[in-house]
């Protein structure tokens, strides 16, 4: 079955569009249901459902890319897998095991295959697993039953404009708590976010940098992606703290760093007043991919990294490397590309 769909790749951006497929499994008296394919994007829940008045969900992302030979790779997917599961412990949902997470991915590739964006365009199919705690309830308690969904939506750049530099601001707002939910990938994460975000972009930063939320002087994150900077001595380093959420990007991008183009790696604190030790820095994550930071403005002050109008040469080594892997096109390290069988 190959059905064309019109649409331009090279123009996308990241939004929603309803795609054919999608899937769903039910969890009710301690287990999950077979699961299937739908074609309606609509859920019906009941009103007293734990996801709607106290934020028990979580959800993944991650992509799905179209070889040059033809086939459909997954980048990681155990990755996703096991950090939702995390997830889910956080905030007492059951568990979804790995095979059937990755088998629902799979599923939801092949029922929309005609969307996955052609090799080339620098298009890719995003895929949103997520889960919901749903059923009759009313008091602050883990829900009585939960779906588990992935859907599909074809995507280009995150930020505007992909491998151009953008410029963010440094918030004064917190995402997350010392102790709180900031390195699993909760919804509450990201309504916390909304302000934020709304506030900086009102301003023409494309995103805002999240300070730790104790001290407020180290980087944490840079909106919904990781943060890393190059030294002048070509070191790749990038903040460490329990409340970030573990970027896979950011962990493989560290191994790509080391394994592919020979570079020291650090994870460790980052000063926001210690910017000047950076030629280079960037926001990494699977929908930003990696997304050069032109400047970051902190107190009023912009300080320009590389350039606001040029991607810098590590920078730019880094995205090519990572999308060679996810293409097929450069050798994976072991277990890093899911091939989908067609
Ligand atoms: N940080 C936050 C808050 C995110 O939402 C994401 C996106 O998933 C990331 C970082 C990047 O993580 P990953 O590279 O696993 O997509
Ligand atoms: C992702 O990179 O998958 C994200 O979660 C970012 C955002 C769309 C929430």
């Amino acid at each position: 079955m190959s059905k064309a769909v019109n649409i331009d790749w090279k123009t996308i951006g990241f939004k929603y569009i309803k795609t054919d497929l999608r899937y769903v499994s039910r969890w009710k008296d301690g287990r999950w249901d077979a699961g299937e394919l739908v074609e309606d994007n609509m859920l019906r829940i009941s009103e007293g459902s734990t996801a709607l008045h106290y934020g028990q969900a979580c959800f993944e992302g991650l992509k799905a890319y179209r070889a040059k030979e033809g086939g459909i790779h997954l980048f990681r997917p155990d990755q996703n897998a096991k950090r939702m599961q995390e997830s889910c412990r956080r905030v007492l949902m059951p568990e979804m095991p790995v095979e059937k997470f990755i088998d629902a991915c799979v599923q939801v590739v092949k029922a929309n295959r005609h969307y996955v964006p052609p090799y080339g365009t620098g298009a890719t199919l995003y895929l949103r697993p997520f889960m919901i705690g749903v059923g009759d309830n009313i008091g602050v308690a883990p829900a009585p039953e939960y779906l588990f969904c992935v859907f599909c939506i074809p995507v280009g750049a995150y930020f505007k404009g992909g491998m151009i530099p953008v410029n963010f601001t440094v918030s004064d707002h917190d995402r997350a708590a010392p102790h709180g939910t900031g390195a699993v990938k909760v919804g509450g994460n990201y309504a916390s976010s909304l302000l934020p975000h709304g506030l900086a972009a009102k301003r023409g930063f494309a995103d805002c940098i999240y300070l730790d939320p104790a001290t407020h002087t180290k980087i944490e994150e840079v909106g919904a992606a990781n943060f890393f900077g190059i030294t002048g001595s070509n070191r790749f380093v990038t903040p460490q703290s329990p409340s970030i959420l573990p970027s896979i990007t950011k962990y493989s991008l560290m191994q790509v760093a080391k394994d592919y183009l020979g570079m020291d790696v650090e994870e460790r604190d980052v000063y926001v007043d210690r910017l000047d030790e950076f030629t280079e820095a960037g926001a990494c994550g699977t929908a930003a991919v990696i997304t050069p930071i032109g400047g970051i403005e902190y107190k009023g002050k912009l300080h320009v990294f590389y350039s606001e109008k040029e991607v810098g040469p590590v920078t730019r080594k880094l995205y090519d490397t990572l999308c060679g892997i996810q293409l097929g096109d450069i050798r994976a390290p072991e277990g890093w590309i899911f091939e989908v069988k067609e």
